[in-house]
């Protein structure tokens, strides 16, 4: 397959880049920055609001399937720039799907997120949860699923959209509690934050994001096109601290009670995402730290 990878210069989809060529396809990235990381690739810039200019990198390259993963990604960055999150989200995500209808691509994977959840006091959340977004990155990640779904019904498309967990690991530039407290410990710096300990979130690795990609745009056939992709576990940041410690323990982690400002989200089920897509997360938190940490190690 020609896969055309928007948002190629960042966390989640240079993993798919790697992943998708590394299993023998021909990946074009499509970013409004270029990156270190993707260098290796062809990958072109612009933006997702560019119509004319997807419409030339589709055709230039014969692409037959789009993973969409550009985009701003961060609730928090939502409420700093609301307008720009939902252009880019939003229009940038029509954009690209309405691309696609014109040239026949049907085989389409966005990136959603579990944020459309909103904050819920179910322990484990299921795809019958109802979506509550209560910031503005939910709501445009959200209205993306909406779009997915429209252009399947009535265009005969197929726009798998996968909520994921918040995902953490290389090259991740976007704030995020592992990659704060695993950069200072590889650097042997001590941590004293004032709050955080107490702030539950589902983490996912992000090679594991990237398999849960693959497997979404192999699958022939499935019998819905929304899953939830994590781990089925959440974790509190003391419990993150708990596995830094254990890697680096001459650092010295205090992490005072509270949150970081993140919703509450009851943990994943995960298992129609097994069960259509044949996806199972093989990283649990320990592991995937001990692959990051790893990485940060060789890149010090
Ligand atoms: N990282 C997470 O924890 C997480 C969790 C759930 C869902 N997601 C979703 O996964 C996707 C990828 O997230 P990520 O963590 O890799 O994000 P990221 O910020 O690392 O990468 C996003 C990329 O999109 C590019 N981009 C932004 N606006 C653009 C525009 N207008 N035109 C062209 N390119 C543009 C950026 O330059 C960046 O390289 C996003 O859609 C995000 O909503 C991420």
């Amino acid at each position: 397959m020609n896969i055309l990878v928007s948002g190629s210069s960042g966390l989640v989809g240079s993993a798919v880049m790697d992943l998708l060529h590394n299993k023998g396809h021909t990946v074009v990235g499509f970013d409004q920055k270029r990156s270190r990381i993707t260098d290796k690739f062809t990958v072109e810039t612009g933006d997702l609001c560019d119509f004319p200019r997807l419409v030339s990198i589709v055709k230039k390259y014969e692409i037959n399937a789009i993973v969409h993963s550009g985009g701003i990604s961060h609730p928090h960055a939502g409420e700093i720039s609301p307008y720009q999150t939902v252009k880019t989200n939003i229009l940038g995500t029509s954009t690209v799907f309405e691309v696609a209808r014109l040239f026949n691509i049907n085989n389409i994977v966005y990136l959603s997120s579990g944020a459309v959840y909103g904050n819920n006091s179910s322990t484990v959340t299921t795809l019958e949860n109802k979506a509550h977004p209560e910031n503005m990155y939910a709501v445009s990640k959200l209205t993306g699923e909406y779009l997915g779904e429209v252009y399947n019904r009535n265009h005969g498309m197929n726009v798998i959209s996968l909520r994921l967990a918040f995902v953490y690991g290389p090259n991740r530039f976007m704030p995020d509690p592992i990659k704060s407290i695993l950069e200072r410990a590889v650097y042997g710096v001590d941590i004293h934050d004032a709050k955080g300990a107490d702030q539950q979130l589902e983490f996912i690795y992000v090679k594991d994001a990237a398999l849960a990609v693959y497997k979404a745009l192999k699958v022939e056939k499935c019998n819905s096109s929304i899953f939830n992709i994590g781990t089925g576990c959440n974790s509190t940041i003391n419990e993150i601290a708990e596995v830094v410690s254990k890697i680096y323990p001459k650092v010295s982690i205090q992490i005072g009670p509270g949150d970081l400002g993140y919703d509450f989200i009851g943990a994943f089920d995960c298992s129609e995402a097994q069960k259509q897509l044949d996806f199972k997360a093989k990283y649990d938190l320990k592991e995937g730290i001990i692959d990051y940490a790893n990485f940060l190690e060789k890149n010090k």
